[in-house]
Parts: structure tokens; sequence; C-alpha cells
């Protein structure tokens, strides 16, 4: 199956890296959609010479998170991302990159290597070899918008590179990046109201990331839900709470498609699935 040409231009322009133990590695596809990745950006955390890109990667968390209230100190990166499973991404070279976006990531002067604009980080679990994503940044929008999908593709590629087939996930109703998991799959919701996560409206899911989910995701056709047993509006946190209650009592509740935009509401498709 052919991915969209928005996605083709990413691969065209950027390159792929994975920053970790480099003995993890050896598990990893290192060639996803026709894609190698260069020697010089596999890279070790372990070693000095890229503490400056381990660096730009965390500034990259700073930014899409920070203001979230998610950022992540620099020993959880390396204790709970980097050493454990490693932080897959898309770099681009510093000459490609505006001089206000170097700015931005606090690249140094004398800096020459690879300048990260996405990551997703995801950890093994002891669950029937399922995985639980936990960052997905992409900084397209501190591009100018320069390289529409990236987010989508980077968790995509992410997927296919660590071998990751079901995969947890937890993010807030309202996010932006429910666009690109309802994209990639159906989510099997764990918990529609998660008060053990940081903000009260955060749900957790498990989602069907197999090969064909993923190529279908890429095509470029948008995955909407064909019927609904419920619309949930994003911020009805009452609703939400209700629907946990049930979840809790067993139905099974899945996201069934894309989020629908009304106005200034965000709606999700919600079917009651047999087990
Ligand atoms: C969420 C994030 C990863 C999206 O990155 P991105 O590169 O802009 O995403 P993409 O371009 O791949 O977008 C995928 C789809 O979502 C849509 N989309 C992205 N942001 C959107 C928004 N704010 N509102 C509506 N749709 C949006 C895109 O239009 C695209 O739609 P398409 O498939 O129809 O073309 C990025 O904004 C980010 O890093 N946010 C901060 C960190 C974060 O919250 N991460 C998610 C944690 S679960």
């Amino acid at each position: 199956m052919k991915i969209d040409n928005k996605y083709q231009n990413i691969l065209n322009e950027a390159q792929p890296y994975l920053l970790g133990k480099p003995k993890a590695f050896e598990n990893y596809n290192l060639s996803v959609f026709g894609k190698q990745f260069e020697e010089t950006n596999l890279k070790s955390c372990l070693r000095v010479e890229n503490s400056a890109f381990f660096n730009l990667v965390h500034r990259m968390d700073s930014l899409t998170f920070g203001h979230q209230g998610m950022g992540m100190d620099k020993w959880v990166f390396f204790d709970c991302s980097a050493m454990p499973a490693g932080i897959f991404g898309f770099g681009i070279p510093k000459e490609k990159a505006p001089e206000d976006f170097l700015n931005m990531l606090a690249v140094e002067e004398d800096y020459e290597g690879l300048i990260p604009i996405s990551m997703y980080m995801a950890i093994p679990t002891t669950d029937r070899n399922r995985w639980f994503g936990h960052n997905l940044s992409s900084l397209n929008s501190f591009l100018g918008m320069k390289y529409p999908g990236l987010g989508l593709l980077t968790k995509a590629f992410a997927c296919r590179v660590f071998g990751i087939h079901m995969c947890y996930g937890a993010t807030q109703w309202g996010s932006s990046a429910l666009e690109i998991h309802t994209q990639l799959s159906n989510m099997k919701l764990e918990a529609a109201h998660l008060p053990a996560h940081t903000h009260q409206n955060s749900l957790c899911y498990l989602s069907d990331y197999s090969e064909e989910n993923i190529l279908k995701a890429l095509s470029g056709e948008k995955r909407i839900a064909t019927k609904h047993d419920l619309l949930l509006n994003a911020k009805d946190l009452d609703r939400q709470k209700k629907l946990q209650q049930d979840i809790e009592r067993g139905l099974k509740v899945e996201i069934a498609g894309r989020p629908i935009h009304e106005d200034h509401d965000i709606f999700y498709p919600i079917n009651f699935v047999e087990d």
C-alpha cells in the first residue's frame, strides 16, 4: 500500500534517529518504509559525545509538554525512556533549520549534528508484550507547519521500528493527539476518567498498531466512524465519569474513529462493543 505524499515528503527531507542503549537497537527494525537509519543517527545515551543531542531532545519535551505540566526531568528521560527502550524521532540537518527555530531549541553555535524535530517514546510492559507509549512530540507548529503529518508519521514509524503491536497510552479528552491515535486505530478505553493521572480529563487506552492498521493510517484516507452509540463531548467531565462507572462495571467501550469538530466543540464517536 502506498503512503500519502505528505508523509513521503517528510521521509524525503528528514532522517530517523534512535537515542538509547545500542544493545536494544539490535532488536529493532532499522529499515522502515524503505528508509534506513544512518549509522550516525543511532545514538548511544551512554556516550558523552551525544550529550548535546540528548539535551536538544529533552528541550523538545519542555517545549511540547512543559506548559501542560507534564515535562520530564532529565533523569526520567534517561531512566524511563532512553535506557529501557530508546527514544525514536525524526531530525533535519542544521542547515535546513531556520535560525529562530535553532534559538528556540537552544542549539549551541558550535553544534553541528542532527536537529531533532519529533519524538516518540514507549516502554514494553510485562503484559503480553504490550507496550506503553508515553510521549509523542512534533515541532511542526514551531516550524511554520512545514511538515504536515509529522506527528502521525513519527508514531507510525516508531511502532514499526520498535515492533509495537498492542500499545497502551494515556492522554486528555480534547488533546489534538487524539486525531493521531484515532487515525491509527480504534482505541479501547481502559479508563474514560483517570484521577491517577496528572489531569482530571485524562483517559487510558489500548490500541492495535498492526502493520495493516499503520499502513491504512498513512494512506491519506481519514478513519471516520460509520456508526456510534454515543457522541462524547471533550468537555463533558460528568459524562466521562459516568462512562468510567460503566467501564468499571464491565462495559467494553472504544473510540471508533476520528473526532468530530462542531463550532468550538470536539465530539468522540464512542461504541459499546462485544467482548
Ligand atoms: C499533538 C502533536 C504531536 C501533533 O503534531 P503534528 O505534527 O501537528 O500532527 P500531524 O500533522 O501529524 O496531524 C495529524 C492529524 O491531526 C490533525 N491535527 C493536528 N493538530 C490538530 C488540532 N489542533 N486540531 C484539529 N486537528 C489537528 C492534522 O490536521 C492531521 O489531520 P489529517 O490526518 O486529516 O491530515 C503536536 O502538536 C505536539 O507535539 N503537541 C504537544 C505534545 C502532546 O500533547 N503530545 C500528545 C500526547 S498524547
